[in-house]
């Protein structure tokens, strides 16, 4: 494919970024490089732990860079005929096999458009499927029997995301995959992007747009169990943000049923450990319990209740000074008591969240 046969859309590499940014919180090392390869005409492949923000990233991509795309989802039922296409069957019985009667699948559609191809779980794909890309990929064309040749139109390209560490129904991509492709390593992010993560994903379930200072504190300490699920020594896989996704809408959720604050122990404790006691991993021979080491990690990082309400929590800046902490449970009760559960006051629920 040549270079100077790019699409528009590709052509503004600054346009596309801009609009990447929008949808996805920080990684802009990452999205400057899936620019700067799809804009060379590289395929890419995204690699790293679950919750890395791969399909996001990717699903942006797709969504923003103004070509056609086809999603295909990796899995083991995805035969070459699948991802290619295949002739209908009745109509080759009353018409005879041509190319009419061929029904492009995701691939062949990708190529024809010059469209980007986007595979999900790319490591779940069988690896008969997988030979089919290996050519198109490095020959742009595909031979279809009884179609003939279907070449690659300018902008095709194929953008891929896998997992790792993910060890049920993959295999290993092969190396002829690796040699094809600018590989891009997606790592944990940040704890202030995974704060922000967190507080877009649970921002349709507050009634307030900013959760105030003692609730980005106390989003910053659920973000922090999440990260140390990563660090414990009994614990091989940690958790992904989505966990604390989940822990910090449970708490909110579960607050409104028991009619508590949802930061309190008796209720933020039940959403830590229901959210993240089935992310996590333990080593083999490992004695304990994955509730067991979540409550560990809960109690080390949420020392008491912090049912601070918002509207003395200082400044906004989210450095002030906790409150209560070393408060003990007779007084946390009590303060609790009575008090709306800032930030997430029981009204703030919204229908269908
Ligand atoms: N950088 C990010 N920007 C915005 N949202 C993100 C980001 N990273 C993760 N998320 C959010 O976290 C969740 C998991 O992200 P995503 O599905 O992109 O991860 P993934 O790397 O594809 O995971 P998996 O390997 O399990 O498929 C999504 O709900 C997504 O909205
Ligand atoms: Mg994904």
């Amino acid at each position: 494919m040549s270079p100077s046969r790019q699409p528009a859309a590709f052509t503004d590499g600054r346009a596309l970024l801009d609009a990447l940014t929008l949808d996805v919180v920080g990684r802009r090392r990452e999205i400057e490089i899936v620019v700067a390869a799809l804009a060379g005409s590289r395929h890419v492949l995204l690699e790293g732990p679950p919750g890395t923000g791969k399909s996001t990233l990717l699903r942006s991509v797709a969504h923003r860079c103004g070509v056609p795309f086809e999603f295909v989802e990796g899995n083991a039922e995805l035969t070459p005929a699948r991802l290619v296409g295949a002739h209908d069957p009745a109509r080759v019985l009353s018409e005879g096999y041509g190319p009419s009667t061929f029904v492009p699948g995701p691939l062949a559609v990708a190529l024809h458009e010059g469209g980007l191809l986007y595979l999900e779980e790319i490591n779940r794909i069988p690896e008969e499927t997988l030979n089919v890309l290996v050519t198109v990929m490095s020959e742009g064309e595909l031979h279809v029997p009884r179609v003939g040749r279907i070449a690659a139109s300018p902008g095709f390209r194929l953008v891929a995301a896998m997992n790792p560490f993910d060890a049920v129904g993959t295999a290993r991509i092969s190396a002829a995959i690796y040699d094809r492709t600018c590989r891009i390593a997606m790592g944990y992010q940040s704890a202030a992007d995974e704060a922000e993560i967190v507080g877009r994903a649970v921002a349709p379930y507050t009634e307030a747009e900013d959760v105030g200072a003692s609730g980005r504190r106390w989003r910053q300490r659920v973000v922090e169990l999440v990260r140390a699920t990563r660090e414990h020594p009994e614990v091989r896989v940690g958790s992904s943000v989505r966990g604390a996704v989940d822990c910090e809408i449970l708490a909110l959720e579960l607050g409104l049923i028991r009619a508590r604050p949802p930061r309190q122990r008796s209720v933020a404790l039940d959403a830590a450990v229901s959210a993240l006691s089935g992310r996590i991993r333990l080593y083999e021979g490992s004695s304990r319990t994955p509730e067991s080491v979540i409550e560990e990690l809960y109690d080390r990082i949420f020392p008491a209740d912090d049912d601070t309400d918002d509207t003395d929590a200082g400044d906004g800046t989210g450095n002030d000074d906790d409150v209560g902490d070393d408060r003990d449970d007779g007084e946390r009760e009590a303060g609790a008591a009575g008090k709306a559960p800032a930030p997430f006051p029981a009204e703030a629920r919204r229908d269908g969240a």
